[in-house]
């Protein structure tokens, strides 16, 4: 067959033409969208996107925790008191004498910290719930059941004499928020020179920090959610937000990203 047809270029008879349409109907071309045929596969490069633009600076993001205007003097005693403490009972006697946090006087215990001080592993929670004041030692509730079975799966707990697998646990606050109501920024502005010394004194390798009060207190960020799984750096030393066993129990299918969690932390401690 006879034809003055070309296919990019090269002269093809009858028959290859139709064979070339053949070809393109077996791929599923229906329809000519042009008059004439624009080969793709031969088309100019793209322009170049424009280069990205650097991020502006991160801006200061001003403390969220800030203790009130007229609290001044006594975040200054806090901080005194904590300084001056060389060992964490002394740190737990100083704290304890504290007058400056309105807590202290609603609450029937203080309870400053259980487990073992010698942990590679330190877990900061929120404060200390109903039945944290009745015995004066954190998470021993509901929530603390569920936070001892989390660590107890990847073979970890409070009572384990191998420091190498226990746990140490403290509260940002150590008096009970009167109802559990959550603790206000000048309660864990006045706790927290108490709970940095306390870290300093423990010297964990890690920090778990358990929902939004800790990041709060350590991170000066919240927004648990966002912040669960991805390591930071909190008084000095990494640190992984987790979501509170709380709310993992009125959520149980957030228990999910929490054994993800957990699972990282024993990565990292090569458990
Ligand atoms: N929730 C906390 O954050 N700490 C406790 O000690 C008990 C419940």
């Amino acid at each position: 067959m006879e034809s003055d047809l070309t296919w990019r270029g090269v002269a093809i008879d009858g028959w290859t033409a139709l064979a070339l349409l053949e070809w393109q109907r077996e791929l599923g071309v229906d329809e000519p969208m042009l008059d004439a045929p624009l080969d793709r596969t031969d088309l100019p490069p793209p322009p170049k996107p424009a280069p990205l633009r650097p991020a502006p600076p991160a801006r200061a993001t001003a403390p969220m925790i800030a203790a009130e205007p007229d609290h001044a003097e006594i975040l200054r005693d806090a901080e005194s008191l904590a300084a001056g403490a060389q060992t964490l009972d002394q740190l737990a006697e100083a704290q304890q004498d504290f007058d400056g946090v309105e807590l202290k006087r609603g609450a029937r215990n203080f309870v400053f910290s259980d487990g073992n001080p010698k942990a590679r592993v330190m877990i900061i929670g929120e404060a200390p719930g109903e039945e944290e004041d009745v015995q004066g030692r954190p998470f021993v509730g509901r929530a603390g059941q569920l936070l001892d079975q989390m660590f107890a799966a990847i073979g970890m707990g409070r009572d384990t004499p191998d420091a190498a697998r226990a746990i140490y646990i403290g509260n940002v606050l150590k008096w009970r928020p009167p109802g559990n109501r959550r603790p206000t920024a000048d309660e864990i502005a006045l706790s927290l020179p108490f709970l940095r010394r306390q870290v300093e004194l423990a010297d964990p390798e890690l920090l778990v920090l358990m929902g939004n009060t800790p990041c709060l207190a350590a991170l000066n960020r919240e927004g648990i959610l966002r912040l669960r799984g991805t390591w930071t750096t909190a008084f000095d030393r990494p640190a992984l937000p987790m979501t509170h066993p709380a709310y993992l129990l009125r959520n149980p299918i957030a228990k999910r990203e929490a054994w993800a969690d957990l699972l990282s932390l024993a990565e990292r401690l090569k458990l």
